[in-house]
C-alpha cells in the first residue's frame, strides 16, 4: 500500500488523537503516504484532508478531543454519499482507511470496504459499546472523569442531607452508568439492560438505608434509560428527583453530567491503547488486510472480520451489577 489514510467519526473520545499519532507514525515509518481526512466521513466525501508526517502528530497524546475533529454524517449513509467518497479515494490514491470511531463509523468502514476500500475500525468511544472489544479508547478516562464528578456533588449532597440523581451517558448502554456507581457507591444504578422498577430500587433501597441512619444518596442513572423511566411515569431525571423528595421527603436534586464526560487529557490507559491499538490497525492495512476492526481481548490486540464484529453482542456483567446492590447499601 502506497496511501492510508485516518479519520475519526462519531463522538469524540479522549485517547483518540494516541490512536491517530500511532497510527501515522507507523505508516510513516514504514514509507507509507499518509493523510488526515477532517471530520470523518463528512470530510472524506469533500475531500477536506492533508498530507501527515511524523511532525504532525506531534503534541498531541496528552490532549482530548481528536485533532482530526469528528462528525455524523447521515449523507455517507446514502449511496451518492459512498459514490462520493469513492471518487475521491481513487482521486487521492487512497488504499485504505483506518476508521476510528464507534458501530456507526465501522459501518461506513464495512460499506466502503465492500466498495474495494479496504478499512480497519478501531474501538474509540466513551460508552465501551463496542460487542467485539473488551475495551474501547475513551472508557476510562471517561469513568475517571465522572467519578471525580460525582465525588464533587457526593460533598454538597452530604452536607445538605440530600439525594443527587445523576444521569450520565450512554445512550445505548450501562457499561458508564454501571462500573461510575460502584466507584462512587450509588445507592441505586439504573441501566438500559437491566429491568428496574422505581419503587424497588430506588425507593424501597432508600428507606431501608434511612432505617440504618443513611441520610445522603446518590443514584446513577444510563441516559439509555429515559423511556423506560417514562414508562413508569417519570418524565426525566428531574422528575425522578421531585418524585423521590415527594415520596420520601428527602431533599433530591438531579444533574445531568453532559458532554463534561467526553473531554480532558486521556488516562494512561487510554493513550497506552490507543497507541497498540492505532499501530495495529495501519499494521494490518500495510499487509493488505481490510475489513476489520481492532480489539482487545484481556490484554491482547486482535483483529475481527467487521460483519462479523457487528453482529455480536456485549453483555453487561450482572454479577458486577449484583454485587453493586449487595454492597452500596
Ligand atoms: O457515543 C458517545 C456518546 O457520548 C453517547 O454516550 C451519547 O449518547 C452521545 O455520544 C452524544 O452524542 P452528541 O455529542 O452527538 O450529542
Amino acid at each position: 500500500m502506497k496511501t492510508i489514510a485516518v479519520l475519526t467519526s462519531g463522538g469524540d473520545a479522549p485517547g483518540m488523537n494516541a490512536a491517530i499519532r500511532a497510527a501515522v507514525r507507523t505508516g510513516c515509518e514504514n514509507n507509507v503516504k499518509m493523510l488526515g481526512i477532517r471530520r470523518g466521513f463528512k470530510g472524506l466525501m469533500e475531500g477536506d484532508m492533508y498530507e501527515m508526517n511524523l511532525r504532525s502528530v506531534s503534541d498531541i497524546i496528552h490532549r482530548g478531543g481528536t485533532m482530526l475533529y469528528s462528525a455524523r454524517s447521515t449523507e455517507f449513509a446514502t449511496e451518492e454519499g459512498m459514490a462520493k467518497a469513492i471518487e475521491v479515494c481513487k482521486a487521492n490514491n487512497i488504499e485504505g482507511i483506518v476508521v476510528i470511531g464507534g458501530d456507526g463509523s465501522f459501518r461506513g468502514a464495512r460499506d466502503l470496504s465492500v466498495r474495494g476500500i479496504n478499512c480497519v475500525g478501531v474501538p474509540g468511544t466513551i460508552d465501551n459499546d463496542i460487542a467485539c472489544s473488551d475495551y474501547t479508547i475513551g472508557y476510562d478516562t471517561c469513568l475517571n472523569t465522572i467519578m471525580d464528578m460525582v465525588d464533587r456533588i457526593r460533598d454538597t449532597t452530604e452536607s445538605h442531607d440530600r439525594c443527587s440523581v445523576v444521569e450520565v451517558m450512554g445512550r445505548r448502554a450501562g457499561f458508564l452508568a454501571l462500573n461510575a456507581g460502584i466507584a462512587v457507591g450509588a445507592t441505586s444504578i439504573l441501566i438500559p439492560e437491566i429491568e428496574f422498577n422505581i419503587e424497588r430500587d430506588i425507593i424501597d433501597r432508600m428507606r431501608r438505608t434511612m432505617k440504618t441512619d443513611k441520610k445522603h444518596f446518590i443514584i446513577v442513572v444510563a441516559e439509555g434509560i429515559t423511556e423506560k423511566l417514562e414508562a413508569q411515569g417519570i418524565n426525566g431525571v428531574n422528575a425522578l428527583a421531585k418524585y423521590i423528595q415527594h415520596t420520601l421527603g428527602v431533599e433530591s436534586r438531579a444533574t445531568v453530567l453532559g458532554h463534561v464526560q467526553r473531554g480532558g487529557s486521556p488516562s494512561v490507559k487510554d493513550r497506552v491503547v490507543g497507541s497498540q491499538m492505532g499501530s495495529y490497525a495501519t499494521h494490518l492495512l500495510l499487509n493488505g488486510v481490510g475489513n476489520r476492526v481492532v480489539a482487545m481481548k484481556k490484554e491482547d490486540i486482535i483483529d475481527y472480520d467487521i460483519v462479523e464484529a457487528l453482529n455480536m453482542k456485549k453483555a453487561i456483567d450482572r454479577e458486577l451489577y449484583n454485587t453493586a446492590m449487595e454492597i452500596s447499601i
